[in-house]
Order: structure tokens, then sequence, then C-alpha cells
């Protein structure tokens, strides 16, 4: 069945909310989106141009955390799907001031408009960071929460705030719970875009500590294909976890963008370890798979199509490669690829 109704997309000019949008757009006739962001560095219009002119689209550019104005367009709409977040680990680590104000804070803001408009659905976007690091095993959705990252505590706190409506009020509420997602339009500080942008220009690959963190790769489509199901059939106050099912190292997966573009596995440099990095995510897809979803890629494949489209979109990535950016990645890892280059950084491979 298709998706219809009034939208309220919050964080839609991002990675994944804007894939969601124009997906939404493309395979639902009767759906009407009014995306709401506030354009910070990850928020990006362009991301939104196949669809500007699409008169069941309307861009409203604002904070989540702006009461009167979430509360006017909670007003026009039926249903809220909140993307919107501070969504960096790295940065939760350097300032995790705007975490707690987006992340927690507005997500309350949004609720709140939902339950006093009395809407129908509200979905929140959230993460398998919630659960912690994994030793052994897979997390399950009634698993006890343990973030350990000021970015996991915030969207675990959003999660918890986001129950405690459909307990408290009624709010016909649901939460995803996706593992690392990948494709086009992934602003290049998350670890796959960000080593095929610095490939490409024969630049250093950052590779934390070791290397052999385990992470679930999920195709950013396959995850939206997830978003839209669980919005149509999910059961309200119910949590789905979404996993790729590919689980691999971050130095295996470098090792492959390395060989997807032809470039040596020289680039890569073992630099210091993000603190409290957690070793393992893992999750249990099968609530989501009951529903019918199931990933229409492999790892490869969809790893392949997301570096031709780098490849093919320099003019998309080079200028987020700029300004602020380039100060940011200053402070991130000048003195780690230095230390590293200076030999201080042991390959542990
Ligand atoms: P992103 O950083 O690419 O996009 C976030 C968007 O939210 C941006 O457009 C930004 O401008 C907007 N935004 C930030 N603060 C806002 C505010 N106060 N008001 C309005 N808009 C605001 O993030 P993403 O990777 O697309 O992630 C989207 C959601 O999915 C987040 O909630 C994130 O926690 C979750 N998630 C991400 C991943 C992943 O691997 N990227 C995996 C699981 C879950
Ligand atoms: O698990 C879902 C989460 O995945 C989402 O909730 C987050 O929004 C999203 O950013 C992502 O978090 P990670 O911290 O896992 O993603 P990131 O791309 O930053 O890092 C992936 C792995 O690669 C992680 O183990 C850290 C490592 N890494 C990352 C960077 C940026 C490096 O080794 N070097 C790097 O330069």
């Amino acid at each position: 069945m298709p998706l219809s109704g009034r939208l309220l997309v919050t964080g839609g000019a991002g990675f994944i909310g804007s894939t969601w949008v124009r997906q939404v757009l493309r395979n639902n006739p009767d759906v009407r989106v009014t995306v709401l962001d506030k354009l910070t560095y990850a928020g990006n219009p362009a991301n939104l141009r196949e669809i500007e002119d699409d008169p069941r689209y309307r861009f409203v550019k604002g904070d989540i955390t702006d009461r009167d104005l979430v509360s006017e367009l909670a007003g026009e709409v039926d249903t809220i799907v909140n993307f919107a977040a501070e969504s960096h680990v790295d940065r939760s680590i350097e300032e995790p001031d705007a975490f707690i104000r987006t992340d927690v804070l507005g997500t309350h803001v949004l609720l709140e408009a939902a339950r006093r408009a009395g809407h129908r659905r509200y979905l929140q976007i959230s993460t398998d960071e919630v659960y912690g690091d994994v030793a052994h095993g897979a997390s399950v959705e009634t698993d006890p929460l343990r973030p350990r990252s000021p970015y996991s505590a915030s969207k675990a706190s959003g999660d918890l705030l986001v129950s405690a409506y459909f307990t408290t009020y009624g709010l016909a509420t649901l939460i995803t719970r996706a593992s690392n997602n990948f494709g086009p339009h992934q602003y290049p500080e998350k670890l796959i875009p960000l080593f095929i942008t610095n490939a490409l220009d024969d630049e250093p690959l950052p590779l934390y500590g070791d290397g052999r963190q385990v992470r679930d790769w999920l195709y950013v489509e396959d995850h939206c294909a997830a978003i839209s199901l669980v919005l149509e059939r999910g059961e309200p106050g119910s949590t789905y976890n979404v996993g790729g099912g590919s689980q691999i190292t971050n130095l295996e997966l470098t090792e492959m963008v390395l060989s997807e573009l032809g470039k040596p596995r020289s680039l890569i440099r073992h630099v210091e370890d993000r603190p409290g990095h957690d070793r393992r995510y893992a999750i249990d897809s099968s609530r989501v798979r009951a529903l019918g979803w199931r990933p229409q890629r492999t790892l490869r494949e969809a790893l392949a199509e997301t570096v031709g489209w780098y490849v093919e979109h320099p003019e998309w990535w080079r200028p987020l490669k700029t300004g602020e950016y380039l100060d940011y990645y200053r402070r991130q890892y000048g003195a780690r690829l230095a230390a590293s280059d200076a030999g201080s950084v042991v390959e542990r491979a």
C-alpha cells in the first residue's frame, strides 16, 4: 500500500532524510511533504534539487527547537518523520552542546507539537549506537540502552522521550534504529565518503587505531525502504532495528574502497583512536524483516555504485571540502596524521 497524507520531514536536507524524501515522492503519488531543516553544515539544498519543482513538496528553513514554528507546521500535517540531528560522533566528542539541543530538546519539541496536533503517526529515526558496544551476538529492540558517546547518549535520550509519549499520551510513535549508512550525498566527514574523496586526491586515509572495529553497513536506499515500511505497517509504540547484514572491519572496508578506486594500500594511515570508540555494533533485524523488508544490494554492489557516484559528482563534494570543513579536518586529523607519519602510531594490523 502506498504512503499517503501530509508529512513533516525534519532534517530532510541531510544525507538520509533527502534520500528518503526523493524516494517517497518517487513511489507515492498521494503524499505531500514539507521539509523543515536548519541547514547546518550537514544540510545541503543540492540534495533536494531534483524535486524542488514538485508541487507536492515544499521547503522551510528552520530549527526543530523553535516551538512556534514547529507547532505552526505540525498543524498543517498529520505525521512527523524526524531525521533532524547532529549526527557525527567525532563532532559530539569535540563539542556536545548542539547534540543535546537538537537530538534531545528538538525531539521533545516535535513530540509535544505532534501530541497537541493529534497526529496520526510520529516516526523517530534512530541508531544502533544506542545499544553501545556489543562484544558478542546482536542487539534486539528490547535490550537495555548503553550509549557511550555524547552522540549516542543524545539519540538514546530522544528515543526514551519518544517511548514516554507513547506510554503517557498514546501518541502513535515508531522508532527505527539503523546501522551505518552509506551512499550518494553523504557529507564527506563520515568514513566512506571521507576515504573515497581523500583517495581520489591521493590524500592519506586516517584509520582509527588498529582498524579492527566492526560496523554493519547499510545502503541508504535500503534503509529508506525500511523507513517507509515501518511508517506504513509498524505497530505503534514499537522499535525496529534495520541492519545491512554486512558486518566487516573498518580495515577490510577501507581495502574494498581502495580496490574499487584502483588506489594503493599505502594511502592508509593508522592514527590515534577515537576516545571511547565502540569496538563492534551488531543488531538483529528480524522484526523489520517480518514486515517484508530485505536489503536489495550486497555491500560490494552498493559500494561500487557509491564510489562511482563520488567519482562522477565532484561538483557535489568538492565545494564541501573547503572553509569550515578544512578547519574541522585540521583539528580532527592534523596532529594525528603528523604523529602517524612520525611513526608514533604503529600499525598493529
Ligand atoms: P546528516 O548529518 O547528514 O543530516 C542531518 C540533517 O539535520 C541536516 O540536513 C541538518 O541541517 C539537519 N539539522 C540538524 N540540526 C537541526 C535542527 N536543530 N533543526 C532542523 N534541522 C536540523 O545526518 P544523516 O546521516 O542523514 O542522519 C539522519 C538521521 O539518521 C539522524 O537522526 C541520525 O542520528 C540517524 N542515523 C544515521 C545513520 C548514519 O549512518 N548516517 C545511521 C543510523 C541513524
Ligand atoms: O551506527 C550508526 C551510526 O553510524 C550513525 O548513528 C551515525 O550518525 C553515523 O555517523 C555512523 O557513526 P560512526 O561513528 O560509526 O560513523 P563514522 O563514519 O564516523 O565511522 C565509522 C567507523 O570508521 C568508526 O568505527 C570510526 C571509523 N573511522 C571514522 C572516521 C571518520 C575511522 O577509522 N577514521 C575516520 O576518519
